[in-house]
């Protein structure tokens, strides 16, 4: 009998952003129909895949750290297949197996869809004491497939979301070549996908109850670029989708959030009131040397539009503290930026040389206590102004997407069971409360009554017949 046909078990371990998410969503779809199940035990599972990220190389020492776990692992179970994928695989490719010689696949972000027959090549060559062989890494960008997805992936135990809010990756890659950022290289150049099979897979989700949909890209709102056919006019095409009822985007790059892409978010009902857009440094000179086109200035002038047209809009944004050169100056400019913007959260990181950047051959790479220590002040004043937003909130009555039940997180006593519901508000606050599963999938109104660190809690009110989509700020 073919090996593949036999019910097997994958354990998939996804480092990195929400595009790996997808990928390894698209490798159980994949898996699925060679009749794998998806296992929470690695010790079970007959193929561990890790799918990588390496934007930092925090990201890929945990990928190695992990790995030298696992070689005890493959000692104990050599029949037990360790694939190694995504933006690491694509990376370093074969010389991962010179780290780590037990590993017995290597597939980049390209070659997903020719995983059966990678898999079916090892089965093949496997010898009789059951070790893995050298196996084909097909690393080639001419492969790639946004592989569309079929009613039957949706019901794939493998799947890592509910079935309410999902992901659809719209665009891949990116031409942008920020001097410090190896997704060019890892992901290749910038493909949008044919708007025909967003449409029809964003149409696929909600008949099957999703009823919240991100839009994902590396550049997501440059999709279509130089083509008729642009960001918000997908947007606008989403927004006529009946029966969804939330659409959220990432990541945006401030070049090409232009008038019509305001004007799209303001318009379309259903497109919430939040918006991710890095904005790195606040130094016009740490702005010119990542070669990110554009200056603090323009930035601030576009989210006040944005905050014109989108009232209480709420942005976040990305951070790299300590970049090459980046004097004491540079930096109380961006301290300066996170209190002229007013965030409502960052994502912050130090800088990272990574291989094929420009970045990583200049001098004046910044000592790791003095980036730290940026890091650190960078957060505190952060955190004081999410707990503001946050504060604001109170008392005040939210519309909320309940995602999740979960146990309850330390600290909220009127949650009883030790479980909550979570869901997110529109300008996406996290929100737990205590109610009933059967709200999960629903819009329910919260008076928020507790403020956490970086979510809130809520009562609900006027459970029935609320109003839907209505968003008090
Ligand atoms: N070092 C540190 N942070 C980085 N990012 C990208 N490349 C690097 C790097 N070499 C950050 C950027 C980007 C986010 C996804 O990761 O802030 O927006
Ligand atoms: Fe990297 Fe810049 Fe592209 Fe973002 S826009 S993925 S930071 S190169």
């Amino acid at each position: 009998m073919d090996a593949l046909t036999t019910r097997k078990k994958v354990w998939i371990q996804t480092f990195g952003c929400q595009l790996n998410e997808n990928d390894s969503d698209k490798i159980y779809r994949v898996l699925g129909r060679l009749d794998y199940s998806a296992t929470r035990d690695p010790a079970e599972a007959d193929l561990i895949v890790l799918n990588t990220c390496s934007i930092r190389e925090k990201a890929e020492q945990k990928v190695f750290s992990l790995l030298g776990r696992l070689k005890v692992h493959k000692q104990q179970r050599p029949q037990t297949l360790i694939a190694v994928a995504g933006c690491m695989a694509q990376l370093l490719g074969e010389s991962i197996r010179r780290r780590a010689p037990y590993v017995d696949l290597v597939f980049g972000t390209y070659t997903i869809h020719k995983l059966p027959e990678m898999l079916r090549e090892i089965e093949n060559s496997r010898d009789s004491a059951g070790s893995g062989v050298v196996a084909a890494a097909e690393l080639n960008q001419a492969d790639f497939d946004f592989l569309p997805l079929q009613p039957e992936d949706l019901l794939h135990p493998g799947r890592s979301r509910n079935l309410v809010v999902e992901n659809v990756t719209v665009q891949n890659g990116c031409n942008k070549n920020c001097s410090y950022c190896i997704v060019p290289k890892v992901r290749g150049r910038e493909i949008s996908r044919d708007r025909q099979e967003i449409l029809a897979e964003i149409r696929l989700l909600v008949s099957r109850g999703v009823r919240e949909v991100t839009l994902l890209g590396q550049t997501v709102n440059s999709y279509g670029r130089k083509t008729e056919y642009d960001f918000a006019d997908l947007l606008e095409d989403v927004n006529a989708i009946k029966g969804l009822q939330r659409i959220r985007f990432t990541t945006s790059h401030p070049r090409d959030l232009n008038e019509k892409l305001m004007l799209a978010m303001a318009n379309c009902d259903k497109v919430c009131e939040h918006l991710h857009l890095p904005l790195q440094s606040g130094s016009d000179t740490v702005l010119k040397k990542m070669y990110r086109g554009h200056t603090f200035n323009d930035y601030l002038q576009k989210i006040r539009r944005l905050r014109e047209l989108v009232p209480g809009i709420s942005v976040s944004t990305d951070i790299i503290v300590a970049f090459p050169n980046e004097s004491d100056q540079d930096f109380a400019e961006t301290l300066e930026a996170l209190r002229r913007v007013r965030f409502d959260s960052i994502f912050s990181f130090i800088y990272s040389p990574r291989p094929y950047t420009r970045a990583a051959t200049w001098s004046g790479q910044i000592a790791n206590t003095v980036a730290k220590q940026r890091l650190y002040q960078l957060q505190e004043l952060q955190a004081a102004i999410t707990r503001d937003y946050l504060h604001k909130d109170l008392n005040k009555i939210v519309e909320v997407l309940v995602e999740t039940s979960n146990k309850s997180p330390a600290g909220l006593p009127t949650i009883k069971h030790g479980r909550c519901l979570t869901g997110r508000t529109r300008n996406n606050r996290i929100v737990h409360f205590d109610g009933c599963e059967s709200l999960i999938g629903s819009l329910v109104n919260l008076r928020i009554d507790r403020v956490l660190a970086h979510s809130m809690q809520g009562q609900p009110v006027n459970q029935e017949g609320h109003k839907r989509r209505q968003y008090v700020h």
